[in-house]
This record gives C-alpha cells, structure tokens and sequence, in this order.
C-alpha cells in the first residue's frame, strides 16, 4: 500500500525559531537516530581529496567535519538556513585548522552559486522537512549548481520496512512539533523528474529511526540521450 506523505507547510522563520530552540541537543538526538545514515553518506559519497564540495543544510557541521577530513585540498562550501545550527558548525570545524572551506547562512531554495559549479553535492535529512509540492523546485537547485556527472548524497527519514518504523510515523504525525517537522517522505520519483539519475538507495534504521540514503548522478550532457516514444 502507497503510504502518504504528510502535509508541511515551509515558512523560513518557522525553521530558524525551530532549529534555534534545538540547536543545543540536537547532537545527540543525531547520535542516537541519524550517525548511522550520516556514516552512509559518507561512504556512497566516495570523495576523492581535491574535489569541490557543496554541503547544503549543515545543521551543527557533524557531517561537514567528516567531509573537510576527507577533502583537505578541495574546496569545501556550507551553507544552512538557521544562525543557531551555523554557530555550532562554524566552532566545530574552526578546530580542524583547515582554512579551505566557506560556510555561510543560505537557503536551498535559492542556492547563491553558479551552474556547474560542484563535483559533490551533500545532503542530509532536510528535504523531510519541506513541503511535497517543493521537492521538484529544491531538487532542481541541487540539480543545477551540480556539474555534469556530478553526484548528490541525500539522506532523509523514510516510512522504513519494519513494523516498529511506524512509531516514528505516529510520532510524526500526531506531534509535528517534536521532530521539527521531520516525517518519512520517499524522493527517489522526484529526483527522476528533475533529471537525477538515481544509483543506489540504501534503507537504515538507528534505534527504530527509518532512513533513506540515496546516491544521485547529473548526467554528463555528452553521454546521456533520451528516448522518445
Ligand atoms: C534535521 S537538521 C539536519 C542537519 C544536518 N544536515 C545533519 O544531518 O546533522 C535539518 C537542517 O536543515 C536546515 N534547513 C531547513 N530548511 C532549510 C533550507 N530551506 N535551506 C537550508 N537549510 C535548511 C535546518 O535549519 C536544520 O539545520
């Protein structure tokens, strides 16, 4: 049976007011729920040190610290909606005494950045907090500011495969307000039609948690075709 996606609304204050009362615990509810599809993440996102990186949404910078060890002679771009989380991400990776990164507040709905400009784009459990009906618009962001043959790594909270996965769809559902708006949505569709080709989709749970890891390619415009019926 087709589960429902359930009904957000996305409101930029609303996600800064959220994340700012969050902000201090939040590294521990990711340890407990998240560490392991942030892990898988960085596994299908197979970086290869030089490249340029884009990490949008970097929440408190867990993710962004693992993506600047492996990448020391790239260059490595933030950015995030909410000034709380970004303060954490800006301490957390100042101690790595690395200077090739930049990380600033931005919005993935309007990603300030060139065409083409990232071998690698990253993004961990924020499409889960927007509304459906701005899946296609952010997807095409991502889809935009990629190169050819560019890869997205997305993770997001899944409807999961096990009877206990649906806790969190109860949760989600009757206390939006806990989650911060977080609740199992399935992008694979559209990442298709905005002209992702999709590679690898992996199912997790943490602690009952369900996720969804998902490694994405923009096709290089040389080799790709299309088929016309
Ligand atoms: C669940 S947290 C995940 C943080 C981080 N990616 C991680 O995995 O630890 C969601 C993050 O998405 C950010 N966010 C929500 N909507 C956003 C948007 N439109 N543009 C950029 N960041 C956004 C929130 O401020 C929050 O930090």
């Amino acid at each position: 049976m087709e589960e429902k996606t359930l009904k957000r609304e996305f409101s930029e204050n609303k996600v800064k007011d959220s994340y700012a009362k969050v902000a201090w615990f939040y590294d521990f509810w990711a340890l407990l729920t998240e560490s392991k599809a942030a892990r898988k993440v960085i596994e299908l996102a197979s970086i290869k040190d030089g490249e340029s990186i884009l990490e949008v949404a970097v929440g408190t910078g867990q993710l962004l610290k693992e993506l600047l060890k492996r990448n020391p002679n790239g260059t490595n771009t933030g950015t995030e909606l909410s000034p709380g989380m970004l303060s954490r991400a800006k301490k957390r990776v100042s101690k790595l005494g690395l200077d090739n990164y930049t990380l600033e507040t931005g919005n993935a709905y309007r990603l300030p950045f060139e065409d083409n400009s990232f071998d690698l784009l990253v993004n961990n459990f924020m499409l889960d907090l927007l509304p459906e009906e701005d899946f296609e618009k952010v997807l095409s962001e991502f889809y935009r500011v990629l190169k050819p043959s560019g890869r997205l790594v997305t993770s997001t909270m899944a409807f999961g495969q096990r009877w206990y996965n649906k806790f969190w769809h109860w949760v989600a559902k009757r206390f939006p307000g806990l989650l911060t708006g977080c609740r199992p949505v399935s992008i694979v569709s559209y990442l298709e039609k905005v002209g992702f080709s999709v590679e690898e989709v992996q199912q997790l749970s943490q602690n009952t948690f369900p996720a969804e890891v998902i490694r994405a390619m923009k096709p290089d415009e040389k080799y790709s075709f299309v088929v016309r019926h």
